[in-house]
């Protein structure tokens, strides 16, 4: 039998921010050291960054818990970067806080998030620059986090242009946030495979919709803000006509967010560097993409489809 692992690596991201959860240091095989204590941060021990062990580590126990107090950092932090007007640190704060969340979306990892939409959301109106600036987030390394950071901000953007109230904001902001969080149950290799897939692993990525459902499904956010956004997760891939997946949904069965976000992941997709066998396209030319293709034959909702455009005349430079 083999023994369960009870310790695992801390993420560097997260160190500086463990108070309540204790930091230990490996010894040798199976003995673990405690390096810091419950009640004090790294910071707190007055230790030069520079003689840190590079390795430290958690009890697995503490993992969920270690995310939760992770993200509550990273919140003030992104609250105290949009204050000290500095778009550049919002932007790494974010893709921490959603590189961690989007890691392990469990239980109580997710509703973290829901903070950082919300600090975003009340200062967009202040600070109008702090969207349009994760819009231009460089695409270059493409992963599902910055896919999901870039979605949410063009979402935000919309939500903003047709005037929803702050709720609904914030609600289709989380949404596009976490379209895609069942990516994270499917084989990165499959995911970033640069060749031409079998039926069989193509039907395992388009699985990632009614996994992030099953995942949304679960989590602890009020029930008006589940249903929402599970049926986002599981609808952004379907077309008007019922030529879409997972279940061949057609226009009357469609909730409106998930037919806002199927153009915005669509859009999102086509713009992005994320495919090593051809370059992303400007944003003019995947507009026309999407018009000619899939908005004239009838797969996207047309008059969304011309608002999301005017959206992003006044969002994106
Ligand atoms: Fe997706
Ligand atoms: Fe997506």
């Amino acid at each position: 039998m083999t023994k369960k692992t009870e310790y695992i690596q801390a993420r560097k991201s997260q160190l500086n921010f463990y108070r309540e959860i204790p930091l230990y240091i490996k010894r040798d095989k199976n003995t673990f050291v405690l390096y810091k204590q419950k009640g004090i941060t790294i910071d707190d021990m007055r230790i030069s960054e520079n003689t840190y062990p590079s390795v430290l580590y958690i009890k697995s126990s503490d993992k969920i818990k270690g995310i939760q107090e992770a993200q509550k950092a990273f919140n003030k932090k992104i609250e105290n970067d949009i204050k000290s007007d500095n778009p550049e640190k919002v932007k790494e704060t974010l893709v921490n806080m959603v590189n961690e969340t989007l890691d392990e979306p469990r239980s109580g990892s997710l509703e973290g998030v829901y903070d950082t939409v919300d600090i975003l959301v009340s200062d967009y109106s202040k600070e109008h620059d702090i969207i349009k600036n994760l819009i231009d987030i460089s695409h270059k390394d493409y992963s599902t986090t910055l896919h999901s950071i870039s979605v949410m901000a063009l979402a935000l953007g919309f939500a903003s242009y047709i005037n929803l109230s702050q709720d609904e904001t914030r609600l289709l902001g989380l949404c596009g946030l976490l379209h895609d969080v069942g990516k994270t149950k499917i084989d990165p290799e499959i995911l970033i495979a640069q060749r031409k897939l079998t039926e069989e692993e193509f039907e395992k990525i388009k699985s990632h919709t009614y996994r992030g459902y099953y995942i949304l499904r679960e989590c602890k956010f009020k029930s008006e803000y589940i249903k929402q956004l599970s049926l986002c997760a599981l609808e952004h891939h379907e077309k008007l006509d019922g030529t879409g997946y997972p279940l061949n949904k057609t226009e009357n069965q469609l909730a409106k967010f998930s037919q806002i976000l199927a153009i915005i992941d669509c859009y999102e997709a086509l713009t992005n560097d994320d495919r090593p066998y051809r370059s992303a396209m400007s944003p003019f030319d995947a507009l026309n993409e999407i018009i000619g293709r899939d908005v004239k034959s009838g797969k996207y909702n047309k008059e969304i489809f011309t608002l999301f455009i005017q959206s992003l005349s006044t969002a994106v430079k």
